[in-house]
């Protein structure tokens, strides 16, 4: 009887917790508060659609990766709601709104460069409203810089803040109309980050599409800000994710990518075991449309022989829609010794075991990745393990970034190397990524290949240009403009970045 009271009370508790967490996790945009925020802006904008004789204009610059892409089209969304109409130019806009990263420094010295240029615009138009938002200001320090170095930024707030920018945004314009208060400016503290559902989207494209499947990273990498700016890990209820696959689906979308920090970890925290990421690509895969699927980023600890058995079965050429027979699995080092001190929790050797079984179960799979060069104590036999698994692997290409210290994360208080070993590094490791990127992408020539077409090429405009779903570039020549349209092409040549081709209707 003691034993079962508890196992009982136990059972209770963990239903509790599951509740609770799914209560507090789950939050509508459209709330009677928000509304009211919104209809206060609404009132705003009208005013100075009165005053200056058109819509105010928003002006949204984004930084960094694509799930700062993917909230930047929440901000364009919540702020035509709210009144206002997109420009392309800072100068022609009532509000500014910079959306920044943080991953690295040379993306945050990037921002604050051009931070800098708002200067003169605030100058020359006092009324404009300046927002930097994203992982940039979630942290102190930088925070402290956008306060004490930029006085003409009105408003600040952190990634995980999104969904509060009508709050913000409405407290600020009352502020401004308060005499007293006009000079003030606002940095808001992070949030508690909570999934929001129903934020109003401006798509930039209209058949590429981003769904955003969780939020956040519980894995503390040693050299990455991500877990620090934002927050945990948080998956979107699987219906949400659904129902809006189904809408894009429906109007007629042809690419999918579905977004998170660590998307193999989706529904950990949600679904207590019980639907995972392969499920959800599984029932994704059934939702009727000619579009493919791709997803990024992935953890290799989290990426499952379930989920490359997912892909295999719905990858067939046959299969509409179908996953992208393409796996980017950020690798990091080649070395045991510095993935432990990434504290990356995998081996080389359990990496490579789901290479295997990926090229096993997907012959014709393409396989990209991230490397870090210049980790604090990597050695030249530490580096030399890193360039030796490139060679056996192949990925087809590899995004490398020389290591850069992140305040408040393990690795920036490790000793550093100095930087001409990093620099080094960093050119022999590109060197050799190109020799493979060239070899792969040769290895297409007499192949044709399904490619979704994205417009003319910026430097020959009698190519048009996309990608197929091996995500390599491809360009051919073609008088015919059909951009958001599948095209078959038939390679007959490639250099590092590119394959080029002819259009066949096989
Ligand atoms: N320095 C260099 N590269 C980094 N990345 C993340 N943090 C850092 C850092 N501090 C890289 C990783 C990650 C990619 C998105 O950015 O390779 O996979
Ligand atoms: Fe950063 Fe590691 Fe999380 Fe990726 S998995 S976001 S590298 S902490």
């Amino acid at each position: 009887m003691g034993l079962f009271c508890y196992k009982t009370t136990f059972m209770i508790f963990d239903l509790i917790d599951f509740t609770e967490r799914n209560l507090r996790f789950m939050e509508q945009y459209r709330n009677s508060q928000n509304e009211k925020y919104i209809e206060n802006i609404r009132k705003y904008t009208e005013e100075r659609k009165a005053a200056i004789g058109d819509l105010p204009g928003a002006y949204i610059r984004t930084f960094g990766c694509q799930q700062n892409e993917a909230d930047s089209e929440n901000y364009s969304g919540m702020a035509c709601e709210m009144g206002y109409r997109l420009v392309d130019a800072p100068e022609e806009a009532d509000l500014i709104l910079f959306n920044t990263c943080a991953v690295r420094e040379h993306a945050e010295l990037k921002a604050l460069s051009i931070t800098g240029q708002l200067k003169h615009i605030k100058t020359a138009n006092p009324e404009v409203i300046i927002c930097v938002c994203g992982c940039m200001p979630a942290q102190e320090h930088r925070l402290g810089d956008l306060k004490n170095k930029y006085p003409y930024i009105d408003i600040t707030f952190g990634a995980t803040s999104l969904a509060r920018f009508p709050e913000y945004l409405s407290r600020y314009i009352d502020r401004r109309k308060n005499e007293r208060e006009a000079r003030k400016r606002m940095f808001f503290p992070d949030t508690t980050a909570n999934i929001v559902e129903g934020i109003p989207v401006v798509r930039k494209s209209s058949y590429k599409a981003f769904v955003s499947i969780m939020y956040g990273c519980n894995n503390f990498c040693t050299y990455c800000v991500v877990p620090y700016v934002r927050g945990r890990e948080r998956s979107r209820r699987k219906e949400d994710i659904l129902a809006d696959i189904r809408v894009l689906a429906e109007a007629g979308y042809k690419e999918i990518t579905l977004l998170g920090q660590n998307v193999n970890s989706y529904g950990k925290d949600l679904y207590n075991g019980s639907y995972d990421f392969a499920d959800l690509l599984t029932e994704i895969c059934e939702i009727k449309g000619d579009f493919w699927v791709r997803f990024m980023t992935s953890h290799p600890k989290d990426a499952s022989h379930k989920l490359i058995d997912v892909i295999a079965d719905h990858s067939s050429d046959k299969m509409t829609p179908r996953m992208a027979r393409h796996f980017h699995l950020p690798l990091q080092s080649g070395s045991d010794r510095i993935l432990a001190k990434m504290n990356r929790k995998y081996t080389v050797d359990y990496y490579l075991e789901h290479v295997e079984y990926m090229k096993s179960r997907i012959p014709d799979i393409t396989l990209t990745s991230d490397i870090i060069v210049g980790f604090p104590g990597e050695t030249d036999e530490d580096f030399a393990d890193t360039l030796a698994l490139l060679e056996k692997i192949k990925f087809v290409n590899t995004f490398s970034f020389i290591y850069s210290p992140r305040k408040g994360t393990p690795a920036a208080e490790m000793v550093q190397l100095p930087e001409k070993i990093k620099s080094e590094r960093f050119s022999k490791l590109l060197e050799l990524q190109n020799r493979i990127s060239l070899e792969s992408n040769s290895a297409y020539i007499g192949n044709t290949t399904k490619v979704l077409v994205e417009g003319r090429s910026k430097t020959n405009p009698e190519f048009l240009t996309g990608r197929n779903e091996h995500n390599r570039l491809v360009h051919f020549a073609s008088d015919i403009d059909c951009e958001g349209t599948f095209a078959m092409v038939k390679v007959t040549d490639a250099d590092v970045y590119t394959l080029r081709g002819t259009l066949t209707d096989k």
